[in-house]
C-alpha cells in the first residue's frame, strides 16, 4: 500500500472518533459529569466535561459512522481506495473511546493542577486516539486488525495531532472555542 492509500484509510477509519470532540464543543453546557465534586481541593473533571456534550459527541460520531457506511462504495470509487465499513460495535466504540479519552485527559489535567482550558501538549492531541483505538479493538479485534495495520496506525498517530491543531484553530478563530487547543 502506498502512503496515499494509508493516509486515506487512516483518516476515514478515524472520522467517527474525530468529530465527537468538535460536536461536544458545539453542544456543551449543562450539568458537569463530576457534579462539581472535588478531590484534594481540585475538581474531579471540571465544568468542561458535561453530560450533554458527551452524549451528543457519541451520538454524532456513531451517526457519522452510519453515514460513512452508506457512502462507502461511492467514496471508495472517488478516492480509488478500498475503504472499510464500520461494524455496529465499532460505530459506538470509536466515538465513546474518543469522549472517554478526552475525559481521562481532563482528569489528569486537574490532578496536575491545570485549570479548565489549560493546554497539555501531547495529551490534548492524542488522548482520544488512544482510547478510541483501544475500544475499537475490544469491540471487534478482527476488524481492528484488518483496518488498523501498523502503517495505518502510524499515519493516525502522525496525522491526528496536525488535524487536531487545524480544526481547533478554526473553531477558536470562529469563536466556538475559548482556546486554540
Ligand atoms: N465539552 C463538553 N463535554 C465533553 C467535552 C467537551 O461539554 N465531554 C464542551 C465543553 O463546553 C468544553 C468544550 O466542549 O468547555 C471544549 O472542550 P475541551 O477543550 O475538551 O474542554 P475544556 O473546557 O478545555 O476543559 P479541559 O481543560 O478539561 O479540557
Ligand atoms: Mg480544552
Amino acid at each position: 500500500m502506498g502512503v496515499y492509500e494509508i493516509v486515506v484509510i487512516a483518516l476515514w477509519a478515524m472520522l467517527p472518533a474525530y468529530v465527537p470532540n468538535n460536536a461536544a464543543v458545539l453542544a456543551g453546557g449543562g450539568r458537569p459529569i463530576d457534579g462539581g465534586r472535588t478531590w484534594n481541593g481540585r475538581r474531579l473533571l471540571g465544568d468542561g466535561k458535561t453530560w450533554r456534550g458527551t452524549a451528543v459527541g457519541i451520538l454524532v460520531g456513531a451517526a457519522l459512522a452510519l453515514a460513512l457506511n452508506a457512502v462507502e462504495p461511492t467514496a471508495s470509487d472517488l478516492f480509488g481506495v478500498g475503504l472499510p465499513t464500520f461494524p455496529l460495535a465499532v460505530m459506538v466504540a470509536l466515538p465513546t473511546g474518543a469522549m472517554a479519552g478526552d475525559i481521562a485527559a481532563s482528569f489528569l489535567k486537574r490532578r496536575t493542577g491545570r485549570q479548565r482550558g489549560a493546554a497539555f501538549p501531547g495529551l490534548d492531541q492524542l488522548d482520544f486516539v488512544v482510547f478510541s483505538l483501544l475500544l475499537a479493538f475490544l469491540a471487534d479485534p478482527n476488524w481492528f486488525g484488518d483496518v488498523f495495520t501498523v502503517p495505518v496506525l502510524v499515519a493516525v498517530v502522525v496525522a491526528t495531532p496536525l488535524l487536531h491543531l487545524v480544526t481547533n484553530g478554526i473553531a477558536y478563530a470562529l469563536g466556538l472555542k475559548d482556546e486554540p487547543w
